[in-house]
């Protein structure tokens, strides 16, 4: 039996969303963000701290969202002076975006003392916000002590992405692309089909040392799976990507956590369950060195002898444990793509396998895939990777609910 899995993007239409805008050179960037959202169906209403103003003028702002801008606690033009409680007890979603250095620390503090501050501390809805920066000050231990207060306050923190940075500096602390941001918002209005959901995923390759410097590893790019956890979260799941190395930067709103081995992919995995749900993405090396050397060795002309013990599967594993959240894995094959990967599903005994070749898809942007479960084959014809890592997600969701 073949069925096709269709994508349906979760809307935003309806939805109040309060754009909190700070005084930071990517408030540039909050303007296309804002003219994203006022096109996604949005009703927009936009504040800006008095920094904000000196980087792009409240007009911008008026044209795109086609409201006036917030822009003073002391506006008497509306009616009995308490626009910030009514605009904060109505909206769906208050999203601050770029949310400077200064901004961070001073919601983490409580303090109410401009429009969009006092915004923050009176609403009643979720508060999400997209940090942009210098690296150093991203870096700096009072930045990190108030990001881990906003967490455990339940604000949502969206990025940053890391690249260049205005300053000319490169590293982490730039906002994300405003396409990123507006990714991740249906599942911050809990209106995915997976809200309410832990999905746990793995991606990447793992490394397994030799000595300190040399080791055993292979071509996995981990697109895949980090494209997978941005369809999770942009569904509305709480996402832990549990990332062998790659060079990708984690999707808005997921948690990462960096491992090199097996062993420690293994572990860190254990330690993040339980979850409603398991998708193993990673390609995880089969065979580690039995006991890496602790120094680098020295050539010699006798050549090198590596014995090589299996690692665990750490896939098997969790689908084997009692209470097991649902599982998904992957089956890359070169060959009788169809027959491994059904035999593959059986033997790990998973719900899902996601079945594909290998030759075809390692470090592509994108994939034909083939779904297996207990209805039959449903082939995801070729498109790229977060395309089909969207198609996947729906249709799990279907299986789940
Ligand atoms: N997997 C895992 N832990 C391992 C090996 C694989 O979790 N040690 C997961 C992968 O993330 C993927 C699936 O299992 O979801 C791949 O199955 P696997 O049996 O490893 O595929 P191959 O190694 O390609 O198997 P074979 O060599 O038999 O083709």
């Amino acid at each position: 039996m073949e069925s096709r899995v269709g994508i349906e993007s979760v809307s935003l239409a309806y939805k109040k969303i309060i754009l909190g805008v700070t005084g930071g050179i990517a408030a540039y960037k909050a303007a296309e963000l804002c003219r994203l959202l006022a096109k996604a169906g949005a009703d927009v209403r936009v504040a800006m701290t008095a920094a904000a103003q000196q980087f792009v003028t409240p007009l911008t702002f008026q044209a795109l969202s086609g409201k006036p801008v917030l822009t003073s606690l002391w506006d008497s033009a509306s009616g009995d002076g308490m626009e910030h409680i009514h605009l904060s007890r109505d909206a769906d979603l208050l999203l601050v975006a770029p949310a400077s250095a200064d901004f961070l620390a001073r919601l983490a503090h409580g303090r109410a003392d401009d429009l969009l501050s006092t915004l923050c501390l009176a609403r009643s809805c979720g508060l999400a916000v997209a940090p942009a920066m210098n690296r150093e000050m991203w870096a700096a231990a009072p930045t990190r002590r108030n990001l881990e207060q906003l967490r455990a306050d339940g604000v949502s923190v969206l990025g940053p992405a890391a690249g260049e940075q205005a300053c000319g500096e490169i590293g982490p602390g730039r906002m994300l692309e405003p396409a990123d941001i507006l990714a991740a918002l249906p599942g911050l209005l809990g209106a995915g089909p997976l809200a309410g959901k832990r999905v746990l995923v793995t991606a990447g390759p793992t490394f397994e040392p030799i000595d300190p410097v040399r080791g055993l590893t292979n071509l996995s790019s981990g697109k895949m799976g980090y494209a997978v956890a941005q369809a999770a979260a942009e569904a509305g799941a709480a996402v832990c990507l549990v990332s062998g190395p790659t060079c990708l930067a984690a999707p808005a709103g997921v948690r990462r956590v960096d491992v090199q081995s097996a062993a420690e992919m293994r572990a860190a995995v254990l330690r993040e369950l339980p979850s409603d749900v398991f998708i193993a993405v990673a390609a995880v090396a089969d065979y580690r060195v039995d006991a890496a050397a602790p120094q680098k060795l020295k050539k010699s002309d006798a050549g090198l002898n590596l014995r090589l013990v299996a690692n665990p599967d750490i896939l098997a594993e969790v689908a084997a444990l009692p209470g097991a959240p649902f599982c998904v894995g992957f089956a890359a094959e070169t060959e009788r793509l169809a027959e491994h990967a059904e035999a593959k599903r059986i033997r790990k005994k998973l719900p899902l396998l996601v079945g594909n070749l290998a030759q075809d898809t390692l470090g592509q942007d994108s994939a034909e895939l083939l779904l297996f479960d207990d209805r039959g084959r449903h082939p995801l014809p070729r498109a790229d990777k977060l395309t089909q890592a969207r198609r996947l997600i729906r249709h799990l969701a279907t299986l789940l609910n």
